[in-house]
């Protein structure tokens, strides 16, 4: 058993959490649209051919914002294919994925399903196989109030109101050589400088997004993004990071310290864009959109690629990056989302990658069911009790060594308070102890002007910690309630090895 103590002051503010850091990705990969969100023959299909099923997962998974519709797919995508009657729609061949798009979801369909799950549109405009005009076409359709060719034809397939999206992506992971279209980053930035430019002529009140970097790991990390701000810099408002986690070697401590990575990556991208600010002797501070994080079975053990989607012909909605999530996979997740709220300052928007399906907390089977993977538990709840202000809980328990990242805190925690509540989110690291948490109240008490009480507590552990659900044992894994209790002002309880916890303080 390892000693953890901290203390909870709500003075120790990070900053008010934007909402769009809950948000999510759907992109048209694999099952993800066609028979995942869109199933037209499935026994709880709505008018529009969406499961229903599906629709309240979502719902409950708690998403903002929904960046759409790619990814790589974006790299390749003509918008066009995707608006007017769906009878007249082309099959197109989906060179990123190696797919037949059908293109019977297009940007209406969307839409509408948005509207049925409450969240909002991100939109991501193709700058590898198309540049400026097209974004300024897919904007001025979506966006525009006045009459135009563009929005006469957006009232003809139904939409006479703009769509009044905000967040636009410029382009996908165009530092990626997998990319369509992929750039070097001076090509990139002079692009995307462009385009963001004649974006804002059309709507001054975008709030655009330029590619950074597809992981830390990338060979020109650092040097891409100072290069791509050099160029943007005046003309953006995010930065964007990607990053993808996964066990390797059996090693699951190693995988533990995650959220170590994920926080370096962000504070390096932070002092590269407060760097070109200096050198442009200007105020802006650039915000960070981790518009791609997750677990992802990407790699085998041998380096390869596990998924290979050319081996497979041109199918329509192959089952691709079907992975599987265990326990470990939703620990490893929750401190991710713990990373994220520790940088609440500069992380104004966040999107899981993905929803349904495609690496996903959702899964479905065609004309079946639907089931929660285990990573749906901590978004779900980090979204509903999340809220407010984030806290920062600095806590005393050791650390473990890395092999990549060197001492890694063995409990990562942090608190969030909002006008019901506080919220204290918390992962034990440890792969072989038990963390006996102790977290003084007071200066939170003292602040608050009042007594607090325990009001709801969730514990996300197993003996097996690489228990999953499955479509044969859709239940196996769940949350259960953790045994924490008030002495005095002091919080305490017993974080297994491998375990998250939320505890919610009313
Ligand atoms: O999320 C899966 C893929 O990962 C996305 O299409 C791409 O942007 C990233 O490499």
């Amino acid at each position: 058993m390892t000693d953890a103590t901290a203390r909870l002051d709500s003075h120790a503010d990070i900053a008010d959490i934007d909402p769009r850091i809950f948000g999510g990705f759907v992109e048209h990969l694999g099952r993800h649209i066609y028979d995942g969100i869109f199933e037209p023959t499935h026994p709880t299909a709505d008018a529009h051919g969406f499961r229903q099923d599906v629709i309240e997962l979502v719902k409950e998974l708690g998403v903002s914002t929904i960046r759409y519709p790619g990814g790589n797919f974006v790299s390749g995508y003509r918008w066009e294919d995707g608006i007017g009657p769906v009878e007249q729609r082309p099959r197109r061949l989906d060179l990123a994925w190696h797919s037949t798009e059908t293109n019977e979801v297009g940007l209406h369909e969307f839409q509408t399903w948005l509207d049925t799950v409450g969240s909002d549109l991100m939109l991501a405009v193709n700058l590898g196989t198309r540049g400026t005009q097209e974004a300024l076409d897919i904007l001025e359709y979506a966006n525009s109030a006045e009459q135009t060719a563009w929005t006469d034809q957006r009232a003809a397939n139904g939409h006479p109101e703009p769509f009044g999206v905000t967040m636009w992506c410029l382009g996908n992971e165009m530092d990626g050589p997998w990319q369509i279209g992929h750039k070097n980053a001076d090509d990139y930035g002079t692009l995307a400088s462009q385009t963001a430019k004649a974006m804002r002529m059309l709507d001054p009140g975008v709030e655009l997004v330029v590619c950074g970097s597809s992981g830390r790991s990338m060979p020109t990390f650092g040097s891409w993004e100072r290069t791509v701000l050099e160029h943007t810099f005046d003309d953006v408002d995010f930065i964007s990071c990607h990053s993808y986690y996964q066990e390797m070697g059996g090693n699951a401590q190693e995988f533990l310290a995650s959220g170590v990575d994920m926080a370096r990556f962000i504070e390096s991208v932070v002092a590269i864009a407060d760097a070109v600010a200096a050198t442009k002797k200007s105020e802006k501070r650039i915000m960070i959109s981790f518009d791609e994080w997750n677990v992802w079975y990407l790699h085998n053990e041998e380096g390869g690629q596990n998924d290979k989607p050319e081996e497979k012909g041109w199918p329509v909605a192959p089952r691709l990056l079907e992975d599987q999530y265990h326990v470990l996979d939703a620990v490893v997740f929750g401190d991710l989302m713990i990373t994220l709220l520790q940088h609440a300052d500069r992380v104004r928007s966040a999107s899981l990658a993905q929803l349904v399906n495609v690496i996903a907390p959702i899964m479905t089977e065609p004309g079946g069911p639907a089931w929660k993977q285990t990573t749906f538990f901590p978004f779900s709840l980090t979204s509903r009790l999340g809220r407010g202000r984030a806290i920062r809980v600095p806590v005393d328990a050791g650390t473990f060594a890395s092999e990549k990242l060197g001492a890694v805190a063995t409990v990562n925690a942090v608190a969030t308070v909002d006008d019901e509540g506080v919220t204290l989110f918390v992962v034990n690291r440890s792969t072989t102890d038990a963390a006996d948490l102790r977290v003084d109240l007071a200066p939170l008490v003292a602040a608050l002007g009042r007594e607090v009480a325990v009001a709801e507590t969730h514990l996300m552990h197993d003996d097996d910690m690489y228990a999953a659900n499955t479509l044969e044992n859709p239940e196996r894994v769940g949350v259960r309630t953790l045994d924490a209790t008030l002495e005095g002002q002091t919080l305490a309880a017993s974080l297994p090895a491998v375990s998250w916890a939320a505890v919610r303080l009313a």
